[in-house]
This record gives structure tokens, C-alpha cells and sequence, in this order.
């Protein structure tokens, strides 16, 4: 049986929402091939293993008693593995029970936001040279990023709404320049920080008044800014894609949608498609858009995936007003990892579960078969005071 750890939590905004994803997929990975393990990232960043994190009621009476706080480490002498070893650090009781050391074959990293989904996490994964699910650290990072992910967006031709970047630097030293240069794409704008998630700092200007309030909120928030043009009639359109390389799938689509709507659509549609979700998540699956924006929306949302190099699973959000369709961004770990929008698309959250492990371990494999050093000792054959 393999051994998978399931990493949840993290110094990010987006924690709790990650515990809700970990033990999700902790419920329902195929346990007749895997033994799931969570490893719980605390707030403070601190690693922890123990039998009690793959319950919730831990997390909601924070009855963290008789978990282990490990550290990571790159086993040399055990391939392919991560060791969570007990932090040294940490003296033991004369009596207390000995803490063991957990080794995992592949991990899932069930985790959302800032220094967890941005390929912070993914480069210590890859350090210890285990097989992780989803993205690497250089699609990670991209998909993060709103600005660099727009400009590799838009090298691949990808429609997206009009846009203008710069860093706070920029704008305390020309403040005027950038304005002008925001109200050349006219009002209204949307105003974000390039790194956050969860609509954080996330604001709406129609002048010029607005537009400086949005900007000074964003730059709260991060030193490189977003400023695009706003859409109207706006319908959200989100599409997940799973895969590898160029040998992707797109699931169906989803509108996610306001409570009210929502109850309003029920009623219209009662016996047709569903509504799924809780509190203010709710959503239509499929939405209920034009077959050809659909179809559209599927072959863009393949092309975004590719775009960034991504693997596993994401969900590509676009916007759209009922006549454009534009890409607005990619979630490399999406939440609950989309899996409501796998089941209608024929694939189980067990079976998604079991690809996204066996997606992981073909691109361990692959990237071990890059030459990585040679086996010539250089520097003793290096002719003295030679330069090259
Ligand atoms: N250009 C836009 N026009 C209109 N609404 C937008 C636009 N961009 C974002 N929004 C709204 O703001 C929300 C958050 O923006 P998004 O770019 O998805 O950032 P986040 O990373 O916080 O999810 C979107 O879900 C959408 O409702
Ligand atoms: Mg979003």
C-alpha cells in the first residue's frame, strides 16, 4: 500500500479553506491502494503530523494534543521519499512515547494562497525529490502571479480584458503617469494586487477619486499592481482541466452564482440541471451557456493550462457578458480541487484522486530522467589561472 501524505494548512489567508480540501480528498482517496497520511502546516508554518489531524473536530476545538511536529527532510538513502522526521529540537519527556518519523511516497498538497499554492511548497517537494501532485514550482509561481500569468497568456493569444501593471516604486515616483495611463482603458476599472487571492484588495473605481482609493488599497496589499477594465453584465464562467503536457481534458462548465439567483434558478429549473453547494457557494453545472461559448470556453481553458505548463488539475476562470469571452485567471490547486466538477464530467472524486497520483509519479519520472551532474572533476582539471 502506498503511503501518501496529504499537506494541508500553511501561513496563508486561505488555511481553513485548505483543511476543508485536505480532508476531503483524506475521506475519499482509494484506500485500497493508498494509506493517507495529513501532514498539517500550522499557522506559524510549523510541520505536524499525528492520527487526530484527519478529523475536522481537531481543527474546529483546536485539540492539537499528541501531534508530532516534524520537519521535512530529503532522505538520500530512501529515493523518492519524504521523511517527516520529529523536530530534534523538541526535548522529550523521561516518560513520553517515542515520537516516530512518518515516510511518505507521494504528496498531495491540499493547499491554497501565499507560500503554500506559489511554488514556495513545491520547491521544498522537490528538494526532497518526492513526487507532488499539481503544478511544479515554475507553473505554481505563474499561476499566482496575475501580471506574469496575463503576459504568458497573452503570448499564446489568449483574449483577455485590457490591462495595465506597475510596482508601487513606480507609482509614489509619477503618480500622474499611471493614472492616465488607467483612465486611457476607461471607467470603470478593477483595481488588484498581483498576488493575493479570495478578491483581497480587490476593488471597483468609476473616476478618478475611486481609482486612487482602489490603487492605495492594492498597494496595501502588494508592490506590484493590476489595473483592468471592469466588465459589466458580468457572468463567471469557470472550467476545470486535467492532464499532463499537452494530453489534457476539459470538464464541464460551472456559473457560480449569488444566493439569490440561485433560489430564482431553482425555481425556473427545478427538474433540469442542478444547482449544487453551501452558504455562498452556490453554482449551475453545466452553466447554462450557448454549446458553442461552451465549447469555447473548454478549448481556452486546455490552451491556459498548456500556457503555464501546468499539470494535475486546475480550474481556469473566465469572464463573460454574454457576447466576449475573456481568460481571467488560473487556480493551480483549485479549492475542494474541483471535484463536483469532475463527478457530471464522468470521473469520480476517488478516481480523480488516484490520476492526480499517477500524473504525479509520471512527472517524477520524467524529470529523473534529466542528466543533473556529470561525474568529472572539473575544478582538478582546470588548467591554473584559466578563465573558462
Ligand atoms: N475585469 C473584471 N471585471 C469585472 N469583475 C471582475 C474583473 N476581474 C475580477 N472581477 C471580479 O472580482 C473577483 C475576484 O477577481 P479575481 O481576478 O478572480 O481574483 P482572486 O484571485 O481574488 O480570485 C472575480 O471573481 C470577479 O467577480
Ligand atoms: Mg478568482
Amino acid at each position: 500500500m502506498k503511503k501518501v501524505g496529504i499537506i494541508i494548512g500553511g501561513r496563508t489567508v486561505e488555511h481553513e479553506v485548505s483543511i476543508i480540501t485536505g480532508l476531503q480528498i483524506y475521506d475519499n482517496i482509494d484506500r485500497t491502494k493508498y494509506q493517507p497520511y495529513v501532514i498539517y502546516i500550522d499557522k506559524k508554518g510549523k510541520w505536524n503530523i499525528g492520527d487526530s489531524l484527519g478529523d475536522i473536530n481537531t481543527y474546529k476545538n483546536k485539540s492539537f494534543d499528541g501531534i508530532t511536529e516534524v520537519i521535512p527532510w530529503q532522505n538520500f538513502d530512501k529515493k523518492n521519499t519524504l521523511t517527516l522526521h520529529p523536530n530534534p529540537d523538541l526535548k522529550q519527556g523521561l516518560f513520553a512515547k517515542k515520537r516516530e518519523k512518518l515516510e511518505v511516497e507521494v504528496v498531495i498538497p491540499a493547499v491554497h494562497g501565499t507560500s503554500v499554492e506559489d511554488g514556495a511548497l513545491q520547491g521544498i517537494l522537490e528538494s526532497c525529490e518526492v513526487p507532488y501532485c499539481f503544478t511544479g514550482v515554475k507553473a505554481s509561481a505563474l499561476g499566482m502571479d496575475k501580471v506574469s500569468m496575463k503576459k504568458i497568456f497573452h503570448a499564446e493569444n489568449l483574449p483577455m480584458v485590457d490591462h495595465i501593471w506597475f510596482y508601487r516604486s513606480q507609482y509614489r515616483k509619477d503618480q500622474e503617469q499611471y493614472l492616465e495611463k488607467a483612465e486611457s482603458i476607461g471607467y470603470p476599472l478593477i483595481v488588484k494586487p498581483a498576488n493575493l487571492g479570495s478578491s483581497v484588495g480587490i476593488s471597483k473605481a468609476t473616476n478618478r477619486e475611486e481609482l486612487m482609493e482602489s490603487i492605495e488599497v492594492a498597494l496595501s496589499y502588494d508592490k506590484k499592481i493590476l489595473v483592468e477594465q471592469c466588465i459589466e453584465n458580468l457572468r463567471e464562467i469557470n472550467c476545470a482541466v486535467i492532464g499532463y503536457e499537452d494530453d489534457v481534458e476539459a470538464s464541464l462548465c460551472e456559473e457560480p452564482i449569488g444566493w439569490e439567483e440561485f433560489l430564482k434558478y431553482e425555481d425556473k429549473y427545478m427538474s433540469g440541471k442542478k444547482g449544487k453547494g453551501s452558504g455562498e457557494d452556490k453554482r449551475i453545472i453545466p452553466a447554462d451557456i450557448p454549446d458553442e461559448v461552451s465549447q469555447r470556453i473548454r478549448e481556452l481553458a486546455k490552451k491556459a493550462f498548456m500556457a503555464i505548463d501546468a499539470s494535475g488539475t486546475s480550474r481556469v476562470d473566465f469572464l463573460y457578458d454574454n457576447k466576449n469571452i475573456y481568460v481571467n485567471e488560473i487556480n493551480t490547486i483549485p479549492g475542494s480541487i474541483s471535484f463536483y466538477l469532475w463527478e457530471p464530467s464522468g470521473l469520480p472524486f476517488k478516481e480523480l484522486i488516484t490520476r492526480l497520483i499517477e500524473i504525479a509519479e509520471t512527472r517524477h519520472n520524467d524529470e529523473a530522467e534529466n542528466i543533473v551532474s556529470y561525474d568529472i572533476d572539473l575544478l582538478n582539471n582546470m588548467a591554473k589561472g584559466a578563465k573558462n
